[in-house]
């Protein structure tokens, strides 16, 4: 695995890791990660492809100018790491927020997305309740309590009867993500609040799309994924049972299975 970073005017520090040969693959993280999250599927899929793991600006190793980032700014990130590496297209796979980016990307940018993928992610904006709700932790986040969301939220992404198998990989993502800074914190809710629906763009797309769905995901509940997956023209659909939201680490095999075949497919098909 290489590590490299870019500066550009925009993005004074954009951090990914490289791995692997062959037809790219970006994996996004989602909030409040990094793209270390991705560690136990990635040595699969280099075996048979490029993987770029990013850490979006503002996470990780990875920072951003001025007060805020946008959605679209995560996806121009991609782009950036694409042109920066000659690649001309990839399949950009996204979890949660980083699904967000990856949606972002394939409507600003289509020509450059071989393929979709929404691993526990969706199309659809926040509804008002939770725009409300972000708006409260984001108060909460600026009188400090950032360390005490974090600790609390970090265990609900992990399927109920997984909490206490998985409780090492737990208490490893929380010591990660309490290095996510307040300003990401908040500049990160503020993107999410901001981004538009996006459902036309699966109705639009002409690449495939991958749908990664954890049966007890408490975070975004299968059954509203379930009804985006039939909306592009061709759909990958894998749901997992003992999987809440975090298929990369709590079924790994699987989800390499899952987007290896996927991006088998987007592959094989562009060389049609
Ligand atoms: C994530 O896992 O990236 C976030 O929880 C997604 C969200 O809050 O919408």
């Amino acid at each position: 695995m290489h590590t490299k970073t870019i500066n550009t005017s925009k993005f004074p520090e954009l951090y990914y890791r490289l791995s692997g040969a062959g037809n790219a693959i970006v994996l996004l993280h989602g909030f409040p990660l990094d793209g270390t999250v991705w560690d136990k599927v990635v040595t699969k899929l280099s075996d048979n492809y490029t993987v770029i793991v990013p850490d979006l600006p503002g996470a990780g190793q990875s920072s951003f100018h001025g007060a805020g980032v946008s959605i679209d700014d995560m996806a121009e990130s991609v782009k950036v790491i694409l042109e920066r590496e000659g690649i001309k297209n990839a399949i950009v796979a996204g979890h949660s927020m980083g699904g967000y980016a990856a949606i972002a990307f394939a409507d600003l940018y289509p020509q450059m997305a071989a393929g979709l993928g929404m691993i526990h992610s969706t199309a659809t904006a926040d509804t008002e309740e939770k725009k409300e709700q972000r708006k409260k932790s984001i108060a909460l986040f600026e009188k400090g309590g950032k360390d005490a969301f974090i600790k609390q939220m970090i265990p609900t992404l992990f399927a109920e009867q997984n909490r206490e198998r998985f409780k090492g990989e737990i208490a490893d993502i929380t010591e990660q993500a309490l290095l996510t800074e307040n300003k990401s914190m908040v500049a990160f809710y503020n993107a999410m609040i901001n981004r538009p629906d996006r459902t036309n763009v699966l109705k639009e797309a002409e690449m495939p799309v991958l749908w990664v769905i954890g049966e007890n995901d408490g975070i975004i509940p299968a059954k509203n994924l379930m009804q985006q997956t039939s909306l592009a023209n061709v759909n990958f659909v894998h749901t997992h049972g003992e999987c809440g939201h975090m298929s990369m680490v709590e079924v790994p095999d699987d989800l390499v299975d899952n987007i290896k075949s996927f991006a088998d497919y987007c592959y094989d098909n562009a060389a049609h």
